[in-house]
Parts: structure tokens; sequence; C-alpha cells
């Protein structure tokens, strides 16, 4: 399937307007809803208790009559049972890690992962990348869908793609030293984890091919973005996905704004909701993103509640609506003693602070009855071995004021050599340890 794109690599749909857009996002969610209901019993039986039908949809706004999908949904399917189509017209399926209760599994007809590719060349072209790219795409490859995903994107979009997968951290950095890539696809914290090495290695930022970075499956902060930068001398551009939505690619950021992922609309429809009663929130408000799928085949999605937290913003670069960054999951919100808190919060004020990077991990334990945050973070590696103990500690009483006076939690922060705390090399960070719950 070729894609006509125009001279900076932008096809007509991402420029079209917001009318025309949402002519084809009806008519495809028309299409959506019935294609669910007339092939999928768990959503008929839904749609039938709701009391409402396909043919209640109208206009976009009668999306809300209908109900969310959640995860539980697909657990309570699983494996297959939420699949529109015949086994036969399934050609892959990729499945969530599971480490809570039994995996998510989600499946794709050829169409759909035509679809795929294309959104996420569309995604590469976005951030600057061209058919003249060599791509280390150093998101895993298996069941997670980020390593295929982001593979056949940068096959579509015609560039070469070295797949690497994630892990062996210093073949990583031979091979872009022999291969010279010029396009890093992985996770923000593992980009980092290269850095670090290539460090040790005594090779400059900015030493190396690379040139660009798309950057995801994980939250992360701008702040995050400036270290990523300086580390690696590129640009850092923010991918967004889910594998229940597809994978990579819903949304990502245009390298010449850097200003938050446009959602490529005219294949999801998205909502923002208060987390809380499940009412739509109009576009600037902060809650939680909500997808439904346009034109997915084997497993139409409707209203699927993300978690994720973050507001809709008007177009910029393309017409499509963007994204805030992802300030959190509502399941990954830290209640400590009485106060709201997410690990992108402590990331931000942390990287403040130019002596330290972004290696951290926040610990929460019981004291007694009362709750205690421990917050480790490295030092820059080229600080870490001049850096006496009291500086440190200076260093850490500075950070734990402002936490205290931004966040209102009081915490330990304990500022380590690089390498102290330990790295994530496959798969997403962990960045909190709580072992109240443990
Ligand atoms: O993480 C797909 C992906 C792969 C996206 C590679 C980008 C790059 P899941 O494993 O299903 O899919 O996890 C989805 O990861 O609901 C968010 O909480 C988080 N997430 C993904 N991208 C971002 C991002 C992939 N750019 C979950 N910023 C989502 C913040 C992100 N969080």
């Amino acid at each position: 399937m070729n894609i006509s794109v125009n001279a900076k690599g932008i096809e007509p749909i991402e420029l079209a307007s917001r009318d025309e857009l949402q002519a084809l996002q009806l008519q495809r969610l028309q299409w959506t809803l019935r294609h669910a209901y007339d092939n999928v019993a768990h959503y008929r039986a839904k749609f039938d208790q709701a009391g409402v039908h396909p043919d209640d949809l109208k206009s976009l706004a009668d999306l809300a009559k209908f109900p969310f999908t959640t995860k539980d949904d697909l657990r309570q399917t699983y494996p297959f049972g939420m699949f529109a189509v015949p086994m036969r017209d399934i050609v892959r399926v990729h499945a969530s890690s599971g480490t809570t209760g039994k995996p998510t599994v989600v499946g794709y007809t050829e169409r759909d992962i035509s679809t795929w590719a294309g959104l996420m060349a569309r995604s590469l072209r976005a951030a600057g990348a061209t058919a003249d790219d060599i791509i280390l795409n150093s998101y895993g490859y298996g069941l997670f869908t980020g390593g295929l995903g982001a593979h056949y994107g940068g096959e579509r979009l015609g560039a070469a793609v070295i797949p690497m997968s994630g892990g062996q951290t210093e073949r990583q950095v031979q091979l872009i030293q022999d291969f010279k890539p010029t396009v890093l696809l992985s996770t923000p914290s593992y980009s980092l984890t290269i850095a670090d090495e290539l460090t040790r290695q005594n090779v400059k930022p900015g030493g190396t091919s690379l040139r660009i970075g798309l950057f995801g499956a994980e939250p992360w902060t701008n702040e995050m973005r400036r270290e990523i930068e300086a580390r690696l001398g590129i640009d850092a551009v923010d991918i967004y996905g889910l594998s229940e939505v597809m994978g990579p690619g819903v949304a990502c950021e245009c390298v010449e704004t850097k200003d938050g992922p446009h959602i490529w609309e005219d294949h999801f429809y998205a909502e923002i909701v208060d987390s809380l009663t499940g009412k739509p929130l109009p576009d600037g408000e902060e809650g939680e993103l909500v997808f439904t799928s346009l034109t997915k085949e084997a497993l139409p999605i409707i209203r699927y509640r993300t978690r994720d937290l973050t507001r809709l913003m008007p177009g910029s670069a393309r017409n499509m609506r963007r994204m805030g960054k992802i300030t959190g999951r509502s399941d990954d919100m830290l209640i400590i003693r009485g106060v709201n808190l997410f690990p992108t919060q402590i990331e931000e004020i942390l990287l403040r602070n130019t002596s330290l990077c972004a290696q951290y991990q926040l610990q929460v334990s019981r004291d007694g009855n009362l709750d205690k945050l421990d917050v480790f973070v490295e030092l820059q590696p080229d600080l870490s071995d001049q850096t006496e103990r009291e500086q440190r500690e200076a260093i850490g009483r500075d950070v734990a004021h402002h936490i205290k006076s931004m966040i209102g939690v009081s915490a330990t922060v304990h500022v380590v050599a690089t390498d102290t705390i330990e790295r994530t090399i496959v798969g997403k960070a962990k960045r909190v340890i709580d072992k109240r719950t443990s």
C-alpha cells in the first residue's frame, strides 16, 4: 500500500480541516460500532444491557452513550473472545506481560497490520525520518508490540531497520559505532542506559551517527527529553501507543514543534473523561484518555479506558489534535501520607538539578504507622567520581526541600553514584518499589 505524501512527507489527511476529518470519523465510527455489535458477543451483550444500538450514533457526541471497555473485558474474554473476525483471518497476535492476572491478548488481520505499518511510518516521518535513514530498533521484539510494530513501520517508510531488540547494551553500542544508525527507537530510560555505555567508551554526545530518537512505552518528562538530547546529541521525539488500541504509533510528535504527540485521528477517536465519573471533559482539561478504534477489523475497541492521564490540545504542525505528556496512570498514583503523587512529578524536580540524571527510583515503605518515601537518584556520570559525600548530601537535602515545597511530601533523597540503581534493560523502567503492599 503506497500512501502519497507531499514534499515534506505529510499525508493530505494530516492537514485536512476539522470538518473533513470529523465527517470521516463519523462514518468510520458507525462502521466500527456495527462491526463490533454484529461480530462480538461480549459487545452485543454490553450494548444491549446499556440500552444502546449502533444505529443510535448519529453524531460523534453520541458515542458518550456507549459503554466503556476496560482491561477487564479483555480478561473476561481471554484469549480470543473479543475478536470480531474468524481465527482464519487473524495473522498476528500480541499480548501484554500480564504481571497482574491474565495477559491481555490482541489480534490483527492482514489489513490491520498494514494500517499499523502505515501509521508507524507516518510517525517516523513526523519525527523527521526518511527512507535514507538507518533505524536501530531497540524496542523488545516478541509479544510486546514495540519491536515488531516499529519494525514494520520502518520498513514501510523504506528505511533500513536493524532489529536489535532490547538488552545487550554493549552490543547496541558496538552496532551504533559500526552500522552508523541515524534513528534510535527505544524506551526513554533505555536510551540513557545506552548513553551511559557510550560515556564509558569515551564517545562524546553528538559523537555518534544518531540524529533522532522516538521514545515511548513509558512516561517521561520534558526535563528528561532535555537530558536525552544533551547526552546523545539528538532530537528526542515522543511516540505513544498501547497494545489494546494498536501498539506504537497511535500518536506521535512532530520534530519541528515537539509540543505533544498528534493523535492519528483518522484511525482513532480520542476522548478525555473524568476518571471517577466517566463524564467526557472538554479539550484542554486533564483527565483519563479514552480511545475508540475507527478502522480496526480484528479487535474493534470501543471507548477503551487507557488509565493514562493527560489532556487534548488543538493541532499545531498537523491539524490533528495533540495529547499532552502523560502525567501518570491513574493506577500508578502513589498516596503518601494522604498526598497524591506521580513519579513524573518527582522526575521533573530531580532533573531541574543539573548534577542529577534520569536514573531514579522511588521506594515507599512504612515507618511505624507512617508512610516513608526514599528517592534514589544518580549523579551525572561525569560528576559521579568527583562529588564528595558532603556535596551529595547537600544536593539531596536541596532536592528534598523542593519536593516538600512543590508536592507537599517529605522525602529522603539519596544521591548515589552512576550504576547504583538497577537498570531495566528490557521492557519498561520500574520507577516505584512499594514495600507497603509486599
Ligand atoms: O507500550 C506500545 C508502545 C511501544 C508505545 C513503543 C510507544 C513505543 P503497552 O505495552 O500496551 O504498549 O503499554 C501501553 O504504556 O497505556 C501508557 O501508560 C504507556 N505509554 C506508551 N507510550 C507512552 C508515552 C506500548 N509516549 C502503556 N508516554 C500506555 C507515556 C506511554 N506513557
